[in-house]
């Protein structure tokens, strides 16, 4: 069991965590609850549904002063009021609101005086009581106060960067998912209170004022010298979360040809946005085509901060990245860094097109549109950049590794009920950046893709400016199933998604050969249900499908069986007895899959012969990584695992040598102990040729898996202390110092070579570093 124990160790270390949840110091300035809330449990976040908000004017006055980081802000709200009423209630955060100029008046002219108000610190509702009974019908609600320009970059917040000149210059920017517009304005901060936003903002003219829609006039502001106010077009219906405001004094604007899209930077980056412009505007054409809608969006700004807390944010025609997801220099930057500005872009590309037009109904629904997203991410990715096999490397890097985290409930389901703040953040965490994207991507081969794609346009028009759920979304796919002549058409999708998006954690699906009369039998465990957690036994609708030696067709990835949680096994007839089978195609299915030993033992045999190549190179890496994870729950010993991956002396395939480097990463511990001296070298064997074959010198043919596979190779093979990759290192390193312009460093071989080449290197190359 102490290997069970490491397991749910490493899953912990693997679970992810997006953005962390600490509370900011700043002063605590809004008003005092009037009230002590009975605590915890009884507590009710959500608004009242007596209100809903239709526009919003907004004008805002930002003092980019230092040691006065404060703004000014002016709203009017156009509410409908559906309920009578005597109170209004909504969100606020370290606002300043005067009262005595709040004033709410109906369309007749009439107005309202407020008699008292209150605010609950926990929850961040104002209450605002009036006088009078409140009738249904439109009103609006004017209101003043003073907020903070906030140094913890959420909300309305303000950043500094020292520019060429050595200045240090001061910008102003925006973050609000999922709850901190209220930090900028009162507003009625959810997901599904939808309006239309007049922002304007007044600023010095040596500042540049983004946000949401195009500038529909700017003036000046005679009474103060160099201000003027920006006012931009009123935006199509969207989540406050999704307003954005930007104040940049010295950037520049790179346009596309077109005009149409902007990235926005610092003088110095401008030469690094070309890989940038070439994504934005190939996922601009392949997501406006794939989702057969015209662009909602009539502009569209990329805005790089030197400080941001995440990767990125896809306000609403505005994204906003942190410098170094945005731009990318290829004598600088490394491949795994080039990866990662191309996803970012076209994960936040994607919000536009479909998280942004439809956006949850509720946080608890998240998934819809980051879980899209990060689909998207790959989906994109892999359309634009061919030849770089993202999709296969999604599934070996991404996929599973969350396979490692995804045990005994260690990490949330996809959906999953929320009600405070912190639960709404945590949230943003592996379950659905990593785990939403495999199942979503299982979906799509359950269903195929024609039937995925139209289900989704069908989703997005029906929903369009408006928010969704789940069950939205399996009713839209649902119908387009419904009509075509798929082979599931009689399934419910509903029924079938549930098992995977609220329930943790995956199915093992065995697959054993009962020897007297040849039927394979298939059963599903939700395996780790015991230890001293009280887990319960989920179980999964399993979509099936297979491949045996004498039809090895890895490329039809449509489920043939179902394997349903009321099943206690299926069995499948008519495979050859001396076949081998493997299940789950090129692992389009989220779930692991174990044999008995005798399976086990044909694939191995057939790994090793040359016939190898004809199992696809996923399925390769899925029996590698399978085998490792039972060995490690004690399913079968270790010398079965290393026959097994023997065959790799022969591989010349990164993908199944990714899940070899998965695999060390896991074990690394392991391997650390001094028993496993021969683990190690048999690992350092089989590696051999795998070096021989990629070298240590990069090529300026290599494609970029290529350049990926050998700062992994290469990194793994001196961690394991292979002799010739560390004289290697040391060699380049000293090459590289006696003649820096002649040997370049490839910022992909730069770690390896400093952390392998210091290690051994002589007098002259330690002193020059
Ligand atoms: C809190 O307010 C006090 C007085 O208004 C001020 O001196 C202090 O700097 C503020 N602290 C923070 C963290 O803003
Ligand atoms: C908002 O209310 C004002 C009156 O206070 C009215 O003039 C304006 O047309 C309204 N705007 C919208 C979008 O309803
Ligand atoms: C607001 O008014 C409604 C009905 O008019 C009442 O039910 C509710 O308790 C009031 N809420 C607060 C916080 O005063
Ligand atoms: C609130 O507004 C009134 C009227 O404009 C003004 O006299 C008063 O100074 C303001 N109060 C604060 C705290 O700004
Ligand atoms: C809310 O206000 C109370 C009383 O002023 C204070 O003790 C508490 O720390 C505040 N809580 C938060 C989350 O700001
Ligand atoms: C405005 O006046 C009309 C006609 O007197 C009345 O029917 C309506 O309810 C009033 N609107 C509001 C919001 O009170
Ligand atoms: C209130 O405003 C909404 C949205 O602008 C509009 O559809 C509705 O007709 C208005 N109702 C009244 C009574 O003016
Ligand atoms: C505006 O820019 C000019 C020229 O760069 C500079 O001299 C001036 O100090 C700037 N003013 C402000 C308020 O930033
Ligand atoms: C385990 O969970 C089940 C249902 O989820 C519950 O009925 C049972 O009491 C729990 N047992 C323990 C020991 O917590
Ligand atoms: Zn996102």
């Amino acid at each position: 069991m102490a290997i069970l124990k490491l397991l749910i160790n490493l899953g912990l270390i693997f679970t992810v965590m997006a953005i962390p949840t600490n509370k900011d110091s700043s002063n605590d300035s809004v008003q005092k609850v009037d009230e002590d809330s009975n605590n915890n449990s009884a507590i009710n976040y959500r608004l009242p549904d007596n209100v809903v908000p239709i526009h919003y004017n907004i004008k805002l006055m930002p003092h980019i002063e230092e040691n006065n980081f404060v703004f000014i802000g002016e709203s009017n709200v156009n509410i409908t009021i559906r309920h009578v009423t005597q109170n209004l209630s909504l969100h606020a955060l370290e606002l300043i609101i005067n009262k005595t100029v709040i004033s709410l008046f109906d369309n007749n002219g009439t107005v309202y005086t407020l008699a008292t108000h209150n605010y609950d610190n926990i929850t961040q509702i104002l209450v605002l009581n009036f006088n009078n009974k409140l009738l249904p019908g439109n009103y609006t609600l004017k209101m003043r106060y003073v907020g903070i320009l906030h140094k913890d970059l959420k909300g309305f917040f303000i950043s500094s960067y020292t520019n060429e000149k050595g200045n240090n210059m001061w910008l102003a920017a925006t973050y609000f998912e999922p709850t901190y517009a209220r930090r900028a304005f009162p507003c009625w901060d959810e997901p599904a209170l939808k309006a239309t936003f007049d922002i304007s903002i007044k600023h010095h003219r040596n500042y540049t004022a983004l946000s949401n829609m195009p500038i529909r006039e700017q003036s000046k502001d005679y009474n103060e010298d160099g201000m003027i106010w920006t006012h931009f077009d009123t935006t199509p219906i969207i989540s406050t979360y999704l307003v954005a405001f930007v104040l940049v004094a010295d950037y520049v604007r790179v346009p596309t040809k077109d005009e149409t899209i902007n990235i926005w930077c610092r003088s110095k980056l401008v030469p690094d946005t070309k890989f940038a412009q070439e994504v934005v505007q190939k996922s601009k054409r392949l997501l406006t085509e794939y989702t057969n809608s015209i662009y909602k969006v009539p502009k569209m700004d990329l805005v790089a901060l030197p400080q941001f807390i995440s990767g990125a944010m896809n306000n609403w025609g505005l994204i906003t990245f942190l410098e170094r997801k945005l731009t990318y220099n290829e004598n600088l930057d490394t491949v795994f860094t080039k990866l990662e500005v191309a996803g970012t872009i076209i994960h936040g590309m994607a919000h536009q097109w479909i998280g942004n037009i439809v956006t949850p109904l509720w946080w608890s629904h998240l998934w819809l549109s980051e879980g899209f997203s990060s689909f998207f991410e790959i989906y994109i990715f892999n359309e634009i950049f061919e030849d770089w096999r993202i999709t296969e490397y999604f599934v070996v890097n991404i996929q599973r590794e969350i396979l490692y985290s995804d045990i005994g409930m260690l990490m949330n389901p996809i959906t999953l009920e929320v009600n405070t703040l912190e639960e709404i953040e945590s949230l943003f965490s592996g379950s659905i950046y990593r785990k939403a994207p495999a199942i979503l991507r299982m979906l799509q081969h359950i269903i195929t893709n024609e039937i995925f794609q139209s289900g989704l346009i069908k989703y997005l028009h029906t929903h369009q400016f408006n928010s969704a759920t789940s069950d939205d979304l399996w009713n839209a796919l649902q119908a387009v199933l419904d009509k075509s002549d798929a082979p599931y058409n009689t399934y419910k999708l509903k029924e079938i998604m549930d098992t995977w998006i609220k329930q943790s954690d995956y199915p093992v699906v065995h697959v054993t050969r009962n020897s007297d009369n040849n039927k394979i039998i298939i059963t599903q465990e939700h395996f780790l249900q015991n230890e001293n957690k009280n887990i319960s036994d989920n179980k999964w609708w399993i979509p099936l499908t297979f491949v045996t030696q004498t039809n090895p067709d890895f490329s039809n990835t449509l489920p043939t069986h179902w394997l349903k949680p009321q099943d206690q096994y299926i069995t499948i007839d008519g495979i050859d007895p001396n076949d081998w089978i493997i299940v789950n195609i090129q692992q389009m299915g989220y779930y692991r899959v174990n044999y008995d030993s005798s399976n086990w033992q044909k694939i191995m045999n057939y790994l090793q012969s040359d016939n190898y190549t004809k199992i696809h190179p996923l399925n390769r890496a899925q029996i590698i990584d399978d085998a490792f994870f039972f060995m490690i729950l004690g399913e079968h010993d270790i010398m079965m695992f290393l026959n097994l991956i023997d065959y790799l002396s022969e591989e010349i395939d990164f993908i199944p040598w990714y899940s070899i480097f998965q695999v060390l990463r896991f074990s690394e511990d392991i391997l650390k102990v001094p028993e496993n001296e021969f683990l190690k070298s048999r690992m350092l064997e089989i590696l051999d040729g795998f070096i021989k074959n990629i070298g240590y010198e990069e090529d300026p043919t290599d494609d970029e898996l290529t350049k990926l596979q050998r700062t992994e190779t290469l990194k793994w093979a001196c961690t394991l202390g292979h002799s010739e990759c560390k004289r290697m290192a040391t060699i380049e390193l000293n090459k590289h110092f006696a003649d820096p312009k002649t040997y370049k460093v490839s910022p992909d071989l730069k770690e390896w070579m400093y952390c392998n080449g210091l290690m051994e290197a002589k007098a002259f190359t330690w002193n020059k570093i």
